[in-house]
């Protein structure tokens, strides 16, 4: 029986065995940096552990593996030049490393790569699989849209509906591809492709709550990103949506206009006094009961699937890795 373990270390194994160096060397350094940074590569080990609780072979899934990866880095170099991120898995961001045009045309053609892969992979399910592939860009490219909408919105214009449907967009479907896709390269029946799908949907909806959690509660050094950037963003994540609902009517008050676009405070004094507020307010741990909520979401789904429970355990395994991650 595998772990969760064993597709980590295979889906390492694959990414060593590839090539992203080529000419032009500028195009294809910071993809090079980008891939071997690794980070936790969470997507394609999903997609293995997929595949393979539907009895289907790693070489059938292997290409897949390495785009939806590379699809998933290439958001990130987009991402982190839209959030003037200076840091990723505690190294320079692309855009800060080489400069802005170069992690847009390394990103784009990032994107290109990951198609390659896909089409690289002779099966009777590539319309199928394609076609999930390229939905779930559009939906993050949504997610992301309505992400940076939020960013120029007052708080209160906000609800955790919308919040909640945005993050569904931007991280959650990617998870649930990259377990659908597994799936249909094994050839899974599309009733448990649902399922998987939903699971996915959930545990990636406790993934990025955590995600938010982590900018303002995690440590630097760990996290590998600079905290507090979604505070310096204006960005209307759980935190400050959470926290508007425990709020006085002063308090509300300070928070809004702390959120507010155009806040002329310092921005390290600004993190400062929105963290000072939300332990004020007892944040963080309602924060927790809403990711340990979606968990338990995601674990009910897995117990519906129908599948050999030892094949489910390295997805189990991957749960429990996730919650309560520090990176
Ligand atoms: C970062 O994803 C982007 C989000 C959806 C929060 P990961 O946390 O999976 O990043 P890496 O690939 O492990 O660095
Ligand atoms: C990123 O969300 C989602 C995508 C990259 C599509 P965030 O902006 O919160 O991710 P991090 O925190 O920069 O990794
Ligand atoms: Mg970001
Ligand atoms: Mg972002
Ligand atoms: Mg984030």
């Amino acid at each position: 029986m595998n772990s969760i373990k064993y597709y980590l270390t295979r889906v390492s194994e694959i990414f060593d065995q590839e090539t992203f160096l080529a000419e032009p060397r500028e195009l294809y350094e910071p993809i090079d940096y980008t891939l071997r940074l690794g980070g936790k590569r969470i997507r394609p080990t999903l997609l293995l552990a997929a595949n393979a609780l539907f009895g289907g072979r790693e070489e059938e899934a292997r290409n897949a593996a390495l785009g939806i990866e590379t699809f998933h880095n290439f958001t990130l170099l987009h991402d982190d030049l839209m959030d003037r991120s200076p840091l990723r898995r505690g190294q320079p961001t692309v855009f800060c490393k080489w400069d802005e045009n170069t992690a847009i045309l390394s990103g784009d053609t990032m994107f290109a790569l990951a198609w390659r892969y896909f089409l690289r992979q002779p099966t009777p399910h590539l319309q199928e699989i394609l076609q999930c592939f390229n939905e779930t860009a559009i939906e993050v490219c949504e997610g992301q849209q309505k992400d940076m909408n939020f960013e120029s919105c007052t708080l209160d214009k906000v609800s955790l509906d919308d919040y909640l449907d945005m993050i569904r967009q931007k991280t959650a479907v990617l998870l649930a591809a990259a377990l659908k896709i597994g799936a249909l390269y094994a050839g899974a029946p599309s009733g448990e492709v649902d399922k998987l799908w939903q699971f996915g949907i959930h545990l990636g909806l406790a993934f990025q709550l955590q995600d938010d959690l982590l900018d303002g509660y995690g440590d630097t050094a760990v996290f590998g990103k600079k905290t507090g950037q979604d505070i310096r963003d204006n960005k209307k994540t759980f935190l400050p949506l959470t926290a508007l609902a425990l709020c006085s009517p002063e308090q509300k008050n300070e928070l809004a206009s702390l959120f507010a676009p155009q806040n002329p405070l310092d921005e390290e004094e600004k993190v400062r006094r929105v963290m000072n507020l939300y332990n004020t307010v007892d944040l963080r741990p309602k924060i927790e009961k809403a990711i340990a909520d979606e968990f338990a979401k995601a674990s009910r789904q897995l117990d519906d699937i129908q599948a050999p429970e030892d094949l489910k355990t390295p997805l189990r395994e991957m749960l429990e890795s996730l919650n309560g991650r520090k990176k």
